[in-house]
Formats: C-alpha cells, sequence, structure tokens
C-alpha cells in the first residue's frame, strides 16, 4: 500500500517504520523538507542500510522517502496525520484539504490533544483536554476523506518496539470511523505491525478514545498500571446476565 505520513516526528517515525519494514511505501512529509528527508534516510539506512531503496536482498521490505506534506497527500492512499493538534488545520491545508487532495483518502489520525492538568498536585504530571472531540474537526477539516481514529492511546515508543504480546495478549488498537472501507485498510495495517485491530465503532466515539488516553496517559505518568483496573472479557460482568435484572 502507498502510505503519505503528514508528519516527521515521533508518531510518523515509529508508525512509518514498521509500515516499511511491512513492505509498504512511505512517503513522510513535512514543512521542514529536509526534516522528512533526514527521518526517512535514517530508517532507510536501519532497515536496508541504503537510504530510500527497497531491502537490497529482494526482501518484503517497502520504500520510505520524505517530501513536502503535499506530496505525502497526494502520495499516499492511506494517509497518517501525526503532528500536534494546534496544528492539524495547518497542516491539512498543506497537504491540499482546500484542493480536495484528501477526496476519497482513508486518513488516519492518531493526534491527542492533551494539555497540562493544571488542578493535578504539584510535581505530577497529568492531562486533560484542551478539545472535546479532535477527530471530528479533523473530519470536517477534511470533509471529502474516510477520517479513522487509531494509535492515540500508546507511546510512539510503543508502537516502535518489537513487542507485541504482554502477558500472553497481543497489544490491540481501537479503530472508531464511519466508513467501512475505510476501518477495513487501517485494520489491516495495524494487522501489518503485529498488532490487533478492534472495531470500535464510529467517528463518533473517537471522543471516548481521546478522553481515554488522556485519562491512562495520566495514571500511567502517575507510576499506576492502568491495565491493572480491566478484568478479562470473560470476567467482564462477573454474574451471567439472565436476563434479568434482580437488583
Ligand atoms: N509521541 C507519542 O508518544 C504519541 C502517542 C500517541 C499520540 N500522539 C499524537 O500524535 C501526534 C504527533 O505526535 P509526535 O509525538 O509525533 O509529535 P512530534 O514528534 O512533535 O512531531 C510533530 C510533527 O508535526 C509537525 N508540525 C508541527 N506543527 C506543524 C504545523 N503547523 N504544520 C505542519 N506540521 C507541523 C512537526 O514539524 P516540525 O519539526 O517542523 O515542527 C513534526 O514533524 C500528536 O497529536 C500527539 O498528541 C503522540
Amino acid at each position: 500500500m502507498r502510505v503519505g505520513i503528514l508528519g516527521a516526528g515521533q508518531m510518523a517515525g515509529a508508525l512509518g517504520a514498521g509500515w516499511t519494514e511491512a513492505g509498504h511505501d512511505v512517503l513522510l512529509g513535512a514543512r521542514a523538507v529536509g526534516k522528512a528527508v533526514g527521518l526517512a534516510e535514517a530508517i532507510a539506512g536501519e532497515q536496508f542500510g541504503a537510504a530510500g531503496s527497497a531491502s537490497a536482498d529482494g526482501g518484503a521490505g517497502g520504500t520510505i522517502r520524505g517530501g513536502t506534506l503535499r506530496e505525502a497527500a497526494e502520495f499516499g492512499e492511506v494517509l497518517l496525520l501525526a503532528v500536534p493538534a494546534a496544528a492539524v488545520a495547518e497542516a491539512l491545508a498543506a497537504a491540499g484539504a482546500a484542493d480536495k487532495i484528501l477526496d476519497d483518502r482513508v486518513l488516519v489520525d492518531c493526534t491527542n490533544a492533551f494539555a497540562p492538568d493544571q488542578a493535578a498536585k504539584e510535581g505530577t504530571m497529568a492531562f486533560v483536554l484542551s478539545e472535546d472531540a479532535l477527530a471530528e474537526r479533523i473530519a470536517a477539516l477534511a470533509p471529502g476523506a474516510h477520517v479513522v481514529k487509531a494509535f492515540n492511546l500508546c507511546a510512539a515508543e510503543v508502537w516502535q518496539s518489537g513487542t507485541r504480546i504482554f502477558e500472553d495478549r497481543r497489544l490491540a488498537v481501537p479503530l472508531c470511523g464511519d466508513d467501512p472501507d475505510a476501518v477495513l485498510r487501517v485494520a489491516a495495517l495495524v494487522s501489518d505491525l503485529g498488532l490487533a485491530p478492534i472495531h470500535a465503532g464510529g467517528l463518533g466515539r473517537a471522543r471516548y478514545l481521546e478522553a481515554a488516553s488522556a485519562f491512562v496517559v495520566s495514571l500511567w505518568f502517575a507510576g499506576e498500571d492502568a491495565r491493572a483496573m480491566f478484568p478479562p472479557l470473560e470476567a467482564a460482568f462477573a454474574v451471567p446476565d439472565a436476563g434479568e435484572c434482580s437488583r
């Protein structure tokens, strides 16, 4: 698949490297082209030993190169938006939203609108959201694109790491999007990274995923094991539902 990435920071590098390794062709786009080219060369060098080229031994690797935001948008059948929340409008405009470049593209939204929680105890790091429904705003800024929220729950380092199984369970990636074909394409990209896609409803549910991220990441920064809060599925409703509630 051809993947265009809008941004050349941590998330762009982590996911772009994984998709290249999985055999996809990636174009990283940034407002500072040199940064995108440098990151692409670093990833290609690590994976293939030669900048921007497919694996020298004819293996399964794809290609990766850098360019402008517009070039990334024109290149990708699927696009990843990987810029700060405050920059989404500017990045989508530079990618060509007004010229309909994003129309019919699958637009993967990994963004979070984190802001420091001013009410948190001094010396602790916790987050609130600077806006409640970022994915919906992105969809409004790129009305012809099929937006799918994904990858916003875990740190870039997690996506970059090769570890996919924790306590015998494959790490899952919830997906929220309205277009079934777009969600399927993103699910395939999730699987290609060795992760497990979970279909988590329409784009209207992405705001809950964004809130969950702020909540869980704040727990992690406080040193709490957020995973310990949840029972496994089979114990999620401890009393089997007999169709009638006695309480
Ligand atoms: N890092 C994580 O662990 C993580 C995890 C989950 C979700 N996220 C979310 O993913 C998104 C990207 O995070 P990141 O950590 O990859 O950020 P990052 O490392 O800071 O990279 C951000 C990228 O956005 C570009 N950018 C900033 N302002 C821009 C503008 N006005 N127009 C065009 N491009 C602009 C930057 O370009 P310049 O270099 O030119 O500034 C850079 O390429 C954020 O919304 C973040 O909340 C991050």
